[in-house]
């Protein structure tokens, strides 16, 4: 299939699916969803995903109605079924279909599982951003990846028609994330990043950029930076799984970050060699 669409074990090209209006998720947007790269038809990080999922569909109450294993099969058996060994996975599960009413469905109302999957090829992760910037006036659940993004979108959408390729969030003066990515900084030699909270979202990219950092000896400083702080740094990642983990250049046209190019190829080669070996 050239691309492929899935809703509760049907399989259809994505143009062609139909799903029941009262799906919770076209009213309320009462889901939670992951996407990762598939490369070589093999899914790159689907084990911390899986993880994630379980853990935002936990928070809202949602059940899963498969085991973390269960749903491994499915996608991993998808990812199969279409052309390109290059894909984007995307997956939802939302909290049933049920007639309108704010009020949750029974617990014998099962969950929908939601899957598409089409071509992507991967992101050139030396390709250099341009950034603009918006308040963050979301809500105080963005460690929860639900599927409640219209404010993502509407900051997508500003970054898109300021020729940008992200917009970064800031509460005030604090940067949180971006519309749909996470954001860190490299300054005086330290990887400074948003801790997990409330504020954002808990990013797998984020978490192995981490990883690779104390690896290579580079100290990690969880906490809070200003839109000062990342004017002034030395190097600023937009980084997510379908983005990959990219350096900025500019944000709203200003020239920012190149200061530190050895430390921050480093961080980006050696995510792209983990990227590749996890997906040979
Ligand atoms: N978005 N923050 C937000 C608000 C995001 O939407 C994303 C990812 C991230 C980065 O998380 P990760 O590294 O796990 O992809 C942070 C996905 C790619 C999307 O919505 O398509």
């Amino acid at each position: 299939m050239k691309d492929l669409a899935y809703y509760n074990g049907n399989i259809a090209p994505i143009d062609e699916m139909m799903v029941p209006m009262n799906d919770r998720v076209c009213y309320f947007g009462d889901g939670v969803y992951e996407a990762t790269m598939v490369n070589n038809h093999k899914i790159f990080a689907l084990k911390e995903h899986l993880e994630r999922l379980y853990n935002s569909a936990g928070l809202i109450g949602i059940a899963i109605p498969y085991t973390k294993d269960e749903l491994a099969d499915i996608l991993n058996n998808l990812v199969q079924k279409v052309d390109s060994p290059e894909q984007m996975l995307y997956w939802q599960v939302t909290r049933g279909t049920a007639p309108r009413n704010h009020i949750y469905p029974s617990k014998d109302v099962k969950a929908n599982l939601w899957v598409t999957i089409k071509p992507m090829k991967l992101k050139d992760p030396k390709k250099m951003l341009h950034v603009t910037d918006m308040e963050d006036t979301r809500f105080l659940h963005c460690n929860i990846k639900t599927l409640n993004l219209l404010v993502n979108c509407m900051a997508a959408q500003k970054a898109e028609e300021q020729g940008c390729d992200e917009c970064v969030f800031h509460r005030g003066e604090i940067v949180t994330e971006g519309a749909h990515s996470n954001i860190s900084i490299l300054k005086d030699g330290v990887f400074i990043t948003h801790p997990t909270d409330h504020y954002i979202l808990p990013g797998i990219t984020r978490m192995h950029m981490i990883q690779i950092c104390k690896e290579q000896g580079i100290p990690v400083d969880e906490t809070p930076f200003t839109m000062k702080e990342l004017m002034e740094a030395d190097e600023i990642f937009v980084s997510s799984a379908t983005q990959l983990c990219r350096r900025v250049e500019s944000l709203n046209g200003i020239s920012i970050g190149g200061k530190d190019p050895e430390r921050a190829e480093l961080i980006q080669d050696c995510y792209m060699e983990k990227f590749l070996n996890e997906t040979r």
